[in-house]
C-alpha cells in the first residue's frame, strides 16, 4: 500500500542530493515548527552565479525528503535569482500526488529553508 504515489516513494527511499558540501557557499538549516523535524541545505555556486551543486540532510518523514529531493534536483544549474523565484505550487506539482493540508507545512519545508538562506545570503553580499 502505497499512501503518496510513485513520486514520494522513490524520492524518499532514494533521495537524490542527500548529504553535505565540503564549503557550501550558502548553508542553511530549520525546522518545521508543527514536528520538530529539521532539514539543512546547503549550495555551491559557480562564478556566473548559477548553483552548481545542492545538497539536503535531515531528519525528515517521507514527504518533506521527497520534496528536498526533487528541489535539489530543480535547483541545480539554475541562476540563484530563479532559485528565489520558485514558487511553492512548483514543489507540490513534482510530488505529483495529492498533499492534504495537513501535511503542506511538509512538502514546503525544504523550500522554505531554501529561500531564507537564499536570502541571508543576499543580505550578507549586501552589506559587504
Ligand atoms: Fe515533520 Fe513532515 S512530519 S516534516
Amino acid at each position: 500500500m502505497n499512501p503518496y504515489g510513485e513520486m514520494i516513494q522513490e524520492h524518499s527511499r532514494h533521495p537524490r542530493n542527500y548529504g553535505s558540501l565540503e564549503a557550501p557557499d550558502i548553508r542553511h538549516e530549520d525546522e518545521n515548527p508543527l514536528c520538530g523535524d529539521r532539514v539543512r541545505i546547503e549550495l555551491s555556486l559557480a562564478g556566473d552565479g548559477t548553483v552548481s551543486a545542492a545538497r539536503f540532510q535531515g531528519d525528515l518523514c517521507m514527504i518533506a525528503k521527497a520534496a528536498g529531493s526533487l528541489l535539489t534536483e530543480m535547483i541545480t544549474g539554475l541562476a540563484l535569482d530563479r532559485v528565489g523565484e520558485i514558487a511553492e505550487g512548483q514543489v507540490i506539482d513534482a510530488l505529483r500526488t495529492e498533499i492534504k493540508p495537513s501535511r503542506r507545512k511538509c512538502a514546503l519545508l525544504p523550500l522554505e529553508v531554501l529561500q531564507s538562506g537564499v536570502n541571508a545570503y543576499r543580505q550578507s553580499r549586501r552589506t559587504k
